[in-house]
This record gives C-alpha cells, sequence and structure tokens, in this order.
C-alpha cells in the first residue's frame, strides 16, 4: 500500500505520542502533543501506510517564516523516504502560506537529520552554544543547536 499524508488533530494524540516514545531520544510530552495538536497556529502532518502512522512533523507559522518543529520517523520505517516526504509537503505548504524562509535547529550530532536537511536545500545559518540537554542524563556535556534554513522566495534573474 502507498504512504499518503494527512493533517493530524487531537484525535491522533495516542498514535503520535507513541511514535514519539518510539522514536526520539527526547520525546515531547503527552501534554505538549496534544498542546501542538490543538494549537491553530501549528500543523501537525502524519505520514501514514496501512492505517499506520509512520512519521509526523510539525510546522508553526511565524510573522514572515515558517519554522520546522519537530520530525520523527518510527524507527522501523526509516531510509524509505517518509521523512522526504513529509519534509517536501512542509516545504510546498511554506511557501504557499507565504513563508519568506523555512528554518529549524538540529542537534551538531543529528548525522542523519543534517543529511536529511542538507538534501531538501537547507543550509547553516550559524550554531548555538549549549543550546540542547545531553543525550545520556549523565556523563555527557550539553550540545550545540545548528541553524539551518532554505529559501522559500523565487530569485530574480538577472
Ligand atoms: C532524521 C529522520 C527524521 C530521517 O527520517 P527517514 O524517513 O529515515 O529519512 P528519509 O528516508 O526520508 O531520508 C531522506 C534522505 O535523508 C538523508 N538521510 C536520512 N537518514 C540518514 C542516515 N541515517 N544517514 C545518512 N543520511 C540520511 C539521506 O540523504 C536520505 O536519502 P537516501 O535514503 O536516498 O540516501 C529519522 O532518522 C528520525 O526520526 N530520527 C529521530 C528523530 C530526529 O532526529 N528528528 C530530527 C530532529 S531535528
Amino acid at each position: 500500500m502507498t504512504m499518503h499524508l494527512e493533517r493530524l488533530a487531537v484525535a491522533h494524540l495516542e498514535s503520535v505520542a507513541a511514535l514519539e516514545e518510539a522514536g526520539q531520544v527526547h520525546p515531547w510530552r503527552r501534554a505538549t502533543l496534544a498542546q501542538a495538536l490543538a494549537d491553530d497556529t501549528l500543523e501537525v502532518w502524519g505520514a501514514w501506510r496501512d492505517a499506520v502512522l509512520l512519521g509526523y512533523a510539525v510546522l508553526a507559522w511565524l510573522p514572515f517564516e515558517a519554522e520546522l518543529q519537530a520530525i520523527t520517523v518510527v524507527p522501523h520505517a526509516r531510509r524509505q523516504g517518509v521523512a522526504g516526504m513529509l519534509l517536501a509537503h512542509l516545504v510546498t505548504r511554506s511557501r504557499q502560506g507565504g513563508a519568506e524562509r523555512l528554518l529549524l535547529e538540529v542537534r551538531e550530532s543529528n548525522a542523519p537529520a543534517l543529511a536529511l536537511y542538507r538534501r531538501y536545500g537547507f543550509s547553516e545559518d550559524g550554531r548555538r552554544r549549549g543550546y540542547y540537554p545531553p543525550v545520556e542524563a549523565r556523563g555527557s556535556e550539553r550540545e550545540a543547536a545548528v541553524l539551518m534554513s532554505v529559501s522559500l522566495q523565487a530569485r530574480a534573474v538577472d
């Protein structure tokens, strides 16, 4: 069966919470997910196959830009294009909604996510030191965020 994307709502909380728990080192808390699903300034999109939620992503609308706040794919479905499908869709939504750029931040050690974002045209704008808590509760240091964005405006032709 083919994969399809669907805008998620509060009714999908159980599926999203299970996915987040399975797919993230620091999962969003249930209450945070519930708020995100109910928030009109956010769009939460899910990628489904055979009625199973394989991945989801959260897009936030800012005054002139949009921000990717989360993207997670369940471990057993990785490297099958799930995140790519979600990200391509959110880039299109952001452009259609008039955003000048789509922004995100990512742990500097998160090689899969960095590769994904570069593949979809994002480039680095800078780093924010000590932004993320350690991956392990003990024994490691806070980690820098890599700030990335992709421009969504058509370039003028010379
Ligand atoms: C990062 C993540 C969302 C990628 O999801 P995915 O569905 O596996 O990604 P895709 O299959 O769509 O990959 C698209 C491209 O991204 C790059 N990529 C994705 N995972 C990669 C990996 N582990 N190593 C290297 N490149 C990778 C590749 O260029 C890939 O294209 P290819 O498979 O044709 O080579 C997934 O690994 C995940 O959920 N990680 C945990 C949560 C997380 O870190 N989210 C990001 C927080 S900022």
